[in-house]
């Protein structure tokens, strides 16, 4: 505690982390936010206003670069390794991301009807004529995204509880890296290990018999010179899974407990599911399934009067721009009308989210099925229990009560 002491704003950082908060990390990003820049620790620093996160993630003295994937591991060609694309700076993370924005663009703009699909099949097995309880998380939040994603990356559905646990055990290398004890970066590297050991069989056979799906794609289209090599393409293929799967799940089950907080907007929803977007980008706004994001100065910048050095480490509170006064009317206020709803939740810059338009399809068709399927839902729990992670932050289970499960 003796090394936060000069630093204030390191107990309200603290507390951030403590998950004890987790259920409302509101109040700690508003004593965060109380300056527009805070320093945290001798290196570290956090940054809560709309117009400075803005700017800095544009900024390309700000890196995004990790070291967690270490040396080269086999397979790389000789290569310099380029690990998952949301933890390398341009120029490398462009061609990386430009290949697999090509293969996964088209692939998803078709998906709608069949992820409205999907939803109605998952809340078919819970359907009813009378009263009931469910977990939204595990019967829709959850197997939702992974569904879609095994879908896109042509995975046999028998495949999706493997793909499931590794979603669950590689979120934590999200997390900030002083939340993991030793034990949990070594459990980390191996999991790295075990989920190249798991695709190199199926990305050998896409080599060999290549189909319609997004890996085989990779794997043959564009220039054989640039193309992503094996271990490329398995880190890739890890990065769509964790930044497309826990964030989702949060996005469906924040957005319901939202809903059911809000009757008076669940109740316009169900009226017109025309509201859905705004609904879904209220949700974003309000309660970001991604909290915040990390990135270190590569040279000495000026933040809102202050001088971060070159190596140190700036923290942008997404959560708190979502809620900085100074851009939204009534930021503590869920209100899906609001105009000009410019949140910050799928970030911005060369790292924006690559998967947003997906996330919005998912989260629209998961929210109008919640308000029109269910009679009366309301919440069993509240607050619910979250989980650990601070970052992709979200309950562990949400319980519901309702009168019926309609077809
Ligand atoms: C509600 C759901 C989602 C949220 C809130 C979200 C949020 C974010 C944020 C904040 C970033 C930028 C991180 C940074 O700048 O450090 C990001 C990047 C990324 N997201 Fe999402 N995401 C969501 C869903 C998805 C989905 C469904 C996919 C893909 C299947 C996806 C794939 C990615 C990838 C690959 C990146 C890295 C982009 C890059 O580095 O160029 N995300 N996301």
């Amino acid at each position: 505690m003796t090394s936060t002491r000069p630093y204030p704003a390191a107990l309200a950082y603290e507390a951030l982390l403590d998950p004890a908060h987790r259920h409302d990390p509101y109040p700690c990003f508003a004593e965060l936010a109380a300056e527009p820049i805070q320093r945290i620790g001798e290196h570290r620093w956090v940054v809560s206003r709309h117009a400075d996160i803005t700017a800095l993630l544009r900024d390309p003295r700000l890196s995004a670069q990790d070291e967690l994937e270490g040396d080269p591991p086999p397979g790389s060609d000789g290569r310099p390794f380029r690990g998952p694309f949301l933890k390398v700076d341009p120029p490398h993370h462009d061609t990386l991301r430009e290949q697999a924005m090509h293969q996964f663009m088209p692939r998803v703009l078709g998906l709608g009807p069949r992820i409205e699909a999907m939803v109605g099949a998952l809340l078919d097995r819970h359907r009813s004529t009378g009263p009931g309880e469910l977990d939204v998380v595990t019967a829709l939040a959850y197997p939702l995204p992974v569904a879609v994603i095994c879908e896109l990356l042509g995975v046999p559905a028998e495949e999706e509880p493997v793909f499931h646990s590794f979603a669950e055990r590689l979120t934590r290398a999200l997390d900030p890296v002083e939340t993991l004890s030793a034990q949990e970066r070594a459990d980390l590297q191996g999991t790295l290990a075990d989920w190249r050991a798991y695709l190199l069989p199926m990305i050998a056979q896409r080599h060999d018999r290549p189909g319609p799906d997004l890996v085989s794609g990779l794997l043959t289209a564009g220039d054989p010179e640039t193309r992503m090599n094996t271990v490329e393409l398995a880190s890739t293929l890890g990065l769509l899974l964790i930044a497309g799967h826990e964030t989702t799940v949060n996005l469906i089950a924040n957005g319901t407990l939202a809903l059911l907080r809000h009757p008076e907007v669940l109740d316009r929803l169900r009226a017109d599911p025309g509201l859905a977007p705004a609904v879904v980008e209220e949700v974003l706004r309000y309660d970001p399934p991604v909290q915040l994001t990390a990135r270190r100065a590569t040279a000495d910048l000026r933040v809102a009067g202050r001088v971060v050095p070159a190596g140190d480490d700036v923290l942008l509170l997404l959560a708190a721009g979502n809620r900085d006064p100074r851009r939204f009317a009534d930021p503590d206020r869920f209100w899906p009308q609001r105009p000009g709803n410019a949140h910050l939740a799928f970030g911005g810059g060369v790292h924006y989210c690559f998967g947003a338009a997906l996330a919005r399809m998912e989260g629209q068709a998961a929210l109008s099925a919640i308000a029109t399927r269910l009679a009366n839902p309301r919440l069993a729990v509240d607050p619910p229990p979250y989980r650990a992670n601070m970052l992709l932050r979200g309950p562990a289970r949400l319980r519901i009560a309702f009168d019926a499960v309609t077809g």
